[in-house]
């Protein structure tokens, strides 16, 4: 397919990215998630699961670079970033940010992210997506599997601190929805305007992590 054909097929939104920098589209999404959710304000230390090929690291790093004169006053402020991305896949190399490339579900991931954050994480950011197969019904579980593998990582966010992950509508989304509730003071379900029309993506911004001991991974019960 030639370049100017793969990028009609992409559509508008892809081109605006480029033409703004952006690697994918889907910082789109993110910019529509923090319009109404405002969930970098004072984020300075942020993991994003599921990076490649970059673009909600872009966002990211844009915001916490903001952040350290935006909020430099008497309460909670850093005078310096730091941003982990994490993908099974390969992600180029942007300036300031620690990229490992890795299963974000294994233990040495979690290793990886106490050394670098020491407990101190403000904001989890996860668009990781299973590769679909086609099938709705086993994608839909697939997902939300990943899910709970990955909000083991809240363990590592502050207390109070802001988890925002994809998840997919349908089989199993209210039992994931409800484990958040649980974990979080407030949470809700938003699809971004820069969603894909038609697409059963649906992402869970949750606010104040509570105060819990235990965070042993919750499968739902197939
Ligand atoms: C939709 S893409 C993310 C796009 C990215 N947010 C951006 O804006 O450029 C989803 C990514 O999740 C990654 N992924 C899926 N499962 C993962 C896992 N267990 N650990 C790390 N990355 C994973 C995939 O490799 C894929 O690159």
């Amino acid at each position: 397919m030639s370049k100017e054909s793969e990028e009609h097929r992409r559509g508008p939104q892809y081109k605006q990215a480029k033409r703004q920098g952006y690697r994918a589209r889907s910082a789109f999404k993110l910019f529509d998630i923090q319009k109404k959710f405002n969930i970098f304000k004072r984020a300075y230390y942020i993991l994003d699961i599921g990076s490649t090929p970059g673009s909600w690291l872009q966002v990211a790093k844009k915001f916490a670079m903001e952040n350290l004169n935006k909020y430099n006053d008497k309460y909670y402020h850093r005078n310096h970033f730091k941003i982990m991305g994490v993908d099974i896949k390969k992600v180029s190399p942007i300036e300031g940010i620690q990229i490992v490339q890795a299963d974000a579900t294994t233990p040495e991931f979690q290793n990886k992210i106490k050394e670098f954050f020491q407990d101190k994480l403000d904001l989890i950011l996860s668009d990781a997506s299973i590769a679909k197969s086609g099938n709705k019904f086993s994608d839909n579980i697939r997902q939300t599997n990943l899910c709970f593998d990955i909000l083991t990582l809240a363990k590592f966010l502050k207390y109070k601190g802001i988890f925002v992950i994809k998840t997919f509508q349908g089989q199993d989304f209210e039992k994931f929805f409800k484990v958040m509730k649980n974990r979080f003071l407030y949470v809700h379900s938003y699809k971004p305007k820069a969603s894909k029309k038609g697409t059963n993506e649906m992402y869970i911004i949750a606010e104040k992590k509570k105060k819990i001991t235990s965070w042993t991974q919750e499968f739902p019960q197939n």
